[in-house]
């Protein structure tokens, strides 16, 4: 695989291809996805669920997610990388570029943060230094408690038309990608169609120009209740490899998701 850009990404966009991400958290399992032909890697906060066992991703420091950052960069051949910015790092614009210098400093390529369209002037000043940023709405993880549950975003016609309003926002701010999670596949269609920036999507339904999922997903080796958008793609190949490479295939002729894993 060349090398994956942010170019890439919009020239995928442009010619209706779509492509695959998942997250990675150290640099074994970040060379294997690479090598299966993944296009994104993500250091996610979700590395507090997955890897800590915490039970949400609140308590992931910037500390954890350089840590995690600087592994996956050492395996991620020519993958792109994308690194969450952790809870709380949007608390001011000075914090925000702080500790999106950290990450970049660690071997990000591109941050992600979550927020709405108050982000704005946030992602303005990141845009400004040459950080790329990928905004993340829908359901945004780090407001588990204040949405009461890791719950579909965007079912009622005024939400939804709120969450396409943001990313409209954020995209105009200087926000390079945008990222939907958990909402209905109408949404995920309308929001991807409005903005010339690429969305990816998890949960969102098929027409997202970009799929995510979680690694530990893909592996059918998380604990507890699968939420309906995730696959177990290591059920249906030999190996790991084989089960990101299936993944990847999947994702890119359009057969992940399918319309079951949708809202
Ligand atoms: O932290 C994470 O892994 C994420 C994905 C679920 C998109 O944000």
């Amino acid at each position: 695989m060349k090398t994956v850009t942010l170019s890439t990404l919009q020239a995928f966009k442009r010619a209706g291809e779509t492509f695959s991400c998942l997250t990675a958290y150290d640099a074994t399992f970040a060379h294997a996805a690479g090598e299966a032909g993944i296009e994104v890697l993500l250091v996610g906060d979700s590395l507090g669920m997955v890897l800590q066992g915490h039970t949400s991703t609140l308590p992931v420091t910037l500390d954890d997610v350089c840590y995690h950052t600087r592994c996956v960069a050492r395996g991620k051949g020519a993958s792109l990388l994308m690194v969450d910015l952790p809870f709380m790092s949007n608390a001011t614009t000075e914090r925000l570029l702080e500790d999106a210098g950290a990450l970049m400093r660690a071997g990000a390529e591109m941050v992600k943060v979550e927020g709405e369209a108050w982000m704005a002037d946030g992602i303005r000043e990141l845009s400004r230094r040459g950080v790329p940023v990928c905004a993340h709405l829908g359901l945004t993880p780090q407001t588990v408690h204040q949405l009461g549950g890791y719950k579909v975003q965007g079912r009622d016609a005024d939400q939804a038309e709120r969450i396409l309003e943001d990313a409209r926002t954020l995209a105009e701010a200087g926000a390079s990608v945008i990222l939907l999670e958990c909402v209905p596949t109408s949404l995920g269609r309308a929001v991807t169609e409005a903005l010339d920036v690429p969305v990816i999507g998890i949960g969102a339904g098929a027409d997202t120009d970009g799929q995510i999922l979680v690694m530990h997903d893909v592996l059918g080796v998380t604990a507890g209740r699968q939420p309906r958008f995730v696959k177990n793609f290591l059920a249906e190949a030999d190996d790991i490899q084989g089960a990101f490479r299936r993944y990847h295939e999947d994702v890119k002729a359009r057969r992940f998701p399918a319309e079951e894993h949708g809202f």
